[in-house]
């Protein structure tokens, strides 16, 4: 059995969950779900990011310790997801006791090691997102994310050496023990890597009170970036020691292209520092615009995750997210396109080729239909299931939901074809036959939505009257055509209603 153990970012608590980090959320499900039932050991972690000058104004605005802003936001994010059935491992909070404890002892030991100076750092600073940048980074002098212009900031500090780890990130990203995906985000991680001089990094200041003390020197707290990135191996028990976790590497990190270069650059040099294998891959997802404009406070046009999944069912909206463009890129959402693909994809699709089947089946008093083997529909839902399982493990989402559309326009091009209607006045046997095929249609393409839409999977499956069983196989068995006893099947709730 391999294992999987995959991360998305830990989110700010500053901000309500957003339909921004739903996207990362579900994606990161999909493929828990999926590894699953290829049989995998699968560890799904996610959590929130709590330390920080920000959120300690966040809290301070809305007359709250930082703390108790922090229970009540992180219980936020964690509502959004058992809304939306993200089924997560371990949810970690950066306020943790033992993340806290063990990020501690692992400063500490870089420390010692001599991979942590004390210096003087200078530079221009963005209280709006943590963050120093450099002038090139910067648009119009302004920084591209909050329009303010940063504060030049000077303050004695320690700094992580990140200087010394240029050409060793180079060589592992080259020699792929570092993959970064897509390839393209890839080579501007190289690229950078190779124009730009890495400059040691500032990891404490003095000026923010809510974060992780150094154990050395009381008087400043851990910059937060640090202490979040080390959720990835905390989230999994860690303790700080020399020893990590059996779960470690992680084997996918996935993350918005927003957050690609820190992730390629401090992350891999805090590991190599820490003499812990580095993850096997990151992938860098594109960033959505709502109608061509980003998500924004100010715009009024931040898309709530819980409001969404009400319209359009939680695995209405997640079928939205990850079908409207591909992964890797950047893309446009809107309300009105998400309302059409509804119609087309999941009212006027599955659900109503679900329907139709079992307006067919239960027809007939007839309900023990068994298995006729039909070759050629066999060799066709195989090279469906082999599209999509290569789609799946590229994280190509949208090539996924165009194989289980393909494959519902050809259960619908079968029924018509094979007129079943007119067989079960001519030709019995045949109906049978024709039916039962179209049932074991119905429950592969369970088994192809089930990752993506876990509950509709079940409705299926309920509808077909083999829920119990269905559950307890792995993939390769539910592949399996055939064998399958359809004596239970029942008309059941319409799917996707019309909104
Ligand atoms: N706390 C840091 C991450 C630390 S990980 C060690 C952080 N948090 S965040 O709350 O700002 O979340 C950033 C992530 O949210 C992005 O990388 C992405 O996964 C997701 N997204 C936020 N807005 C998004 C879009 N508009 N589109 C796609 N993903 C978006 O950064």
């Amino acid at each position: 059995m391999s294992k999987f153990y995959l991360t998305t970012p830990i989110y700010y608590v500053n901000d309500q969950p957003h339909l921004g980090h739903a996207y990362t959320t579900i994606a990161a499900d999909v493929l828990a779900r999926y590894y699953r039932m290829k049989g995998d050991q699968v560890f799904f972690l996610t959590g929130t990011d709590e330390h920080g000058a920000k959120i300690a104004e966040s809290a301070e605005k809305n007359k709250k310790t930082p703390q108790e802003w922090c229970d009540e936001m992180s219980a936020r994010f964690k509502l959004a997801w058992d809304v939306l059935n993200i089924s997560y491992d371990n949810f970690i909070r950066t306020t943790d006791q033992n993340h806290e404890q063990a990020v501690k002892k692992a400063i500490t030991r870089l420390y010692q090691k001599g991979w942590i100076k004390k210096g003087l750092y200078e530079g221009l600073y963005c209280v709006g997102c943590e963050r120093y940048y450099t002038t090139k980074e910067l648009i119009d002098g302004r920084c591209p994310d909050h329009q303010r212009v940063p504060e030049r900031v000077s303050e004695e500090c320690y700094l992580f050496k990140l200087s010394a780890f240029q050409k060793p990130l180079l060589r592992l990203i080259d020699e792929k023990t570092l993959v970064i995906e897509p390839e393209k985000r890839k080579n501007e991680v190289v690229g950078f890597l190779k124009t730009e001089k890495l400059e040691d990094v500032s990891i404490s200041r003095k000026r923010v009170q809510w974060g992780i003390p150094l154990p050395w020197d009381g008087s400043q707290t851990l910059y937060v970036w640090i202490d979040a990135f080390l959720n990835y191996l905390t989230g999994l028990g860690w303790d700080g020691e020399e020893r990590v976790p059996e779960l470690w590497p992680a084997d996918l990190q996935l993350m918005a292209k927003d957050i690609l270069r820190v992730h390629s650059t401090i992350w891999p040099a805090l590991l190599l520092a820490l003499e812990v294998p580095l993850p096997k891959k990151i992938f860098a997802h594109g960033f959505f615009t709502v109608n061509g404009q980003k998500m924004s406070k100010s715009l009024g046009n931040v898309l709530d995750p819980i409001e969404q999944a009400k319209n359009f069912s939680s695995d209405g909206l997640r079928w939205l997210l990850l079908s409207s463009f591909p992964f890797g890129v950047d893309g446009d959402v809107s309300l009105e396109k998400f309302y059409e693909k509804y119609k087309a994809d999941l009212a006027n699709g599955i659900g109503n080729l679900v329907a139709r089947v079992l307006a067919l089946a239960t027809k007939l008093q007839l309900t023990n239909y068994k298995l006729k083997k039909e070759r050629e529909w066999v060799k066709k839902i195989e090279r469906v299931w082999r599209g999509y399982q290569r789609a799946m493990e590229k994280l190509a989402f949208e090539e996924v939901a165009k194989e289980i559309l393909n494959f519902i326009a050809l259960v619908d091009r079968e029924i018509n074809k094979k007129e079943p209607w007119r067989l079960l006045k001519t030709n019995l046997v045949e109906f049978q036959k024709v039916i039962y095929n179209l049932l074991e249609s119905l429950r592969q393409l369970a088994w192809l939505i089930q990752p993506l839409m876990p509950e509709t999977a079940d409705k299926i499956f309920d509808q077909l009257g083999i829920l119990s069983s269905e559950k307890k196989k792995n993939l390769e068995e539910a592949k399996e055509w055939g064998g399958v006893e359809f004596d239970k099947i029942k008309k059941g709730e319409i799917l996707f209603p019309r909104l």
